[in-house]
């Protein structure tokens, strides 16, 4: 993808009539190495999010299906768009725009996510069929992504060290699983190297911190982003797609080969890792000023800070693209050396806070973890019967509340128009401190939905 300035006058008569809004790829290796600025790759990458993308630039899918790994289509003739089984929309922005582009996305905006083989939603929207999600705003995921990948970090050297002890000892080692103060459960290391990974919490035998999807099982903006291109619109990344897994550049065989190379991705990234992070705004009046102020107590109160963590102290705001924990299939440091670094705190120094002692402060209100959120007395979050990379169907990310004041509709499916109602669904793991919530007077409990009111998106 070239910028417009980029264009010169001699490449003019070629582009009379030329409906593409990709015009050609950007290059990874250039990148790294600096040929554009900061300010100019989130720019390129906030075109590719706003962009209609158009036949001509390779977008549909004829011969493939949605699914994260590539896979072909069965069916014979299949329609350019489909509301349920994609290409769905026309821009990334289609979807998440409330707040400007990257923001979340009205209920019109849902999509019906069945990660293996999109066909089985062509004919319906039922639940046994397809899981239907709200769209998430991407503001602050740079943030949450980099908070992943240090507790991942974290999480899998206690692992090491326990592995290394049970085979220096001999004996079984028990050891607790715990980043940031956020606890994962426990594992149990034979001196053979086996594992007893029954009592985790929260998280995949892999020990990996997933931040995205309100499932909690994507590691990256890349990987995401990745995936989305080609669900939502039918453009295949070279790095998945690809000669060196599918043996082809024109996997999707509509004709346009390679569509987005690695340069292209890690702009798309950029621009979303670089959405600046929510951010409390408290009401100008003291008596609405006070019953937040007020709120926020009582919201720590009755434990709902157990899950919606207030906030987790970040090591290091650099922003390393690729990370390093991207699977196959997603450009990582396995893969490549030439690394793009932005810190991302030099973008907004304004919106970052830092501890008593120096530390970067994320105030997302959530643990990056999952819970289980539903159970027979209140169901309403265990409403999708199909099971997303065995995650249990009662189980959920914590939502992180730090633009919950902005982001309605609420709820994994969006289809709850009010912040009490949301609170009133949870059940599970939360029972209690949804009871504790219940137990408060009508005056308080509307403290705290004035608390969270104040956390804002602003573009
Ligand atoms: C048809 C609507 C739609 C379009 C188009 C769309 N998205 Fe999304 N997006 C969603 C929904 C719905 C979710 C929540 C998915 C979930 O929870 O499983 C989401 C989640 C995400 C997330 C994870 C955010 C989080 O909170 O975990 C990222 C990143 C993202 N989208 C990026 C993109 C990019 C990049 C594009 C364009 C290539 C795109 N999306 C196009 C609807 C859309
Ligand atoms: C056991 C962990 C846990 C506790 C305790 C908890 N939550 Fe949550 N919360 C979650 C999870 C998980 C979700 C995601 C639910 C879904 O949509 O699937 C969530 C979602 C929410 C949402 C909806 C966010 C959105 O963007 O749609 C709000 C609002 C919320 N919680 C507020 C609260 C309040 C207020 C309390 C205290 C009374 C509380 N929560 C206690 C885990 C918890």
């Amino acid at each position: 993808m070239m910028l417009a300035s980029d264009v010169s006058v001699a490449d003019l008569p070629a582009r009379i009539g030329d409906e593409r809004v990709l015009t050609g790829p950007l290059d990874h290796d250039a990148l790294a190495t600096g040929t554009l600025s900061v300010a100019e790759m989130i720019a390129a990458g906030r075109h590719l999010f706003v962009a209609r993308f158009t036949k001509a630039d390779g977008a549909g899918r004829p011969a493939a299906t949605a699914a994260e790994v590539p896979t072909r289509r069965q069916l014979g003739d299949t329609p350019a768009f489909h509301r349920t089984s994609g290409p769905d929309a026309n821009a990334c922005a289609g979807c998440h725009i409330q707040q400007g582009p990257g923001g979340s996305g009205d209920f019109a905006m849902n999509v019906f996510v069945a990660p293996q083989d999109m066909e089985w939603a062509f004919d319906s929207v039922a639940p046994d069929l397809s899981m239907e999600r709200g769209t998430t705003a991407i503001h602050g995921a740079g943030l949450l992504e980099l908070l992943a990948r240090e507790m991942t970090r974290d999480l899998q050297a206690q692992r090491a060290s326990a592995v290394a002890e049970a085979r220096r000892t001999g004996d079984t080692v028990r050891v607790g699983l715990a980043s940031k103060g956020v606890s994962f459960g426990s594992l149990a290391v034979d001196p053979d190297g086996f594992l007893d990974v029954s009592d985790l919490a929260g998280i995949h035998p892999d020990l990996i911190v997933k931040p995205f999807s309100q499932k909690a099982v994507t590691r990256s903006l890349r990987q995401f982003t990745v995936t989305a291109f080609n669900t939502h619109h039918g453009l295949q990344a070279t790095e998945r797609f690809g000669t060196r897994w599918t043996g082809g550049a024109d996997f999707d065989k509509d004709g346009v080969a390679d569509e987005l190379g690695p340069g292209d991705v890690t702009a798309a990234v950029l621009f979303q890792a670089a959405l600046p992070p929510p951010r409390q705004r408290l009401p100008d009046h003291p008596v609405l000023r006070a019953a937040v102020e007020e709120g926020e107590r009582l919201f720590d109160l009755v434990g709902c800070t157990s899950c919606h963590v207030p906030a987790l102290e970040l090591e290091s705001a650099l922003f390393t693209e690729p990370g390093p924990y991207n699977p196959p299939g997603t450009l990582g440091t396995a893969d490549t050396d030439a690394v793009v670094a932005v810190d991302l705190v030099a973008l907004w120094p304004e919106r970052v806070t830092r501890s008593a002692n120096g530390k970067l402060l994320v105030q997302a209100y959530t643990d990056m973890k999952r819970h289980r959120i539903a159970d027979a007395d209140r169901p309403h979050f265990a409403n999708e019967l199909l099971t997303q990379n065995f995650v249990p169907r009662d189980q959920f990310r914590t939502a992180p509340l730090w633009g919950v004041g902005s982001t309605a509709p609420y709820g994994h499916r969006g289809d709850l128009t009010t912040l009490r109602e949301a609170i009133q669904h949870h059940g599970g793991d939360a029972t209690a401190v949804r009871q504790a919530y219940d137990a408060l007077s009508p005056d308080d409990r509307a403290k705290i939905i004035e608390f969270l009111k104040s956390l804002k998106i602003e573009g």
